[in-house]
């Protein structure tokens, strides 16, 4: 009898892959961020959104439908997305480190966001303590967005490789909301070790960068 390597449980589709398939959604993806919109009322109609980290384009979507007509959505990934989006949405193929230039320009044009949301994951090496750091980085760099682009009273979420990383950012996270949680969205596959950090309401005061 073969084992199961923790690929295959990626690889193989569940219940949350075959209803994103049934509900035109490219990725499972969905229903971590309808989660944490449910617990948290994180999205509503006329809102600015930035998605980063946004191929294949789940969130976007459904970020998209959530905020209507009167709202919008962009979108950042490396790579280029492949889907149709709907008139409200936008995205950029790039890079979110990128401190100036077309990214920037492109994040800095849809300002100022209401939500500022990241599902963005580095590309896994198999060596888990560079991974977590990895994942650490992006998600500092997620906040540094926020701190600069996300209008007061606004939300904030970003996925994180679990790590003693969690410790300095979820302190950032707490001076710049009102209110912060961690979530592990019930599609969270039970090998990941991923969390979802949440920020709501950004404090007026708080300081533009971290
Ligand atoms: C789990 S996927 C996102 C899935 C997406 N939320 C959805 O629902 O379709 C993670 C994405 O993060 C992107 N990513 C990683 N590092 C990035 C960076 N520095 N800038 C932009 N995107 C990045 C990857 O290219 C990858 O597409």
């Amino acid at each position: 009898m073969s084992r199961k390597s923790p690929k295959d449980s990626y690889a193989r589709p569940d219940a949350f892959s075959k209803r994103a398939k049934a509900e035109g959604y490219p990725a499972r993806s969905i229903y971590k961020l309808e989660e944490i919109d449910q617990r948290c009322a994180l999205l509503r109609p006329g809102q600015r959104v930035l998605d980063l980290g946004c191929a294949p384009g789940s969130w976007l979507l459904y970020a998209a439908k959530r905020v209507g007509p009167k709202g919008s959505v962009r979108g950042v990934d490396l790579t280029p997305l492949a889907i149709g989006l709907p008139s409200n949405a936008v995205s950029l193929a790039g890079d979110a480190f990128e401190p100036s230039g077309p990214t920037y320009d492109f994040i800095r044009e849809g300002a100022p966001y209401d939500a500022v949301v990241s599902d963005m994951a580095p590309s896994t090496t198999g060596n888990r303590f560079t991974d977590q750091v990895r994942s650490a980085d992006l998600v500092r760099r997620t906040l540094e967005i926020a701190g600069e682009f996300l209008a007061p009273g606004g939300a904030w979420v970003a996925k994180i490789f679990m790590s003693e990383e969690l410790v300095s950012i979820r302190k950032r996270v707490r001076e710049l909301f009102d209110e912060e949680r961690i979530i592990r969205p019930e599609g969270t596959r039970q090998i990941s070790y991923e969390v979802f950090l949440v920020g709501l309401r950004r404090r007026p005061e708080a300081p533009p960068t971290g």
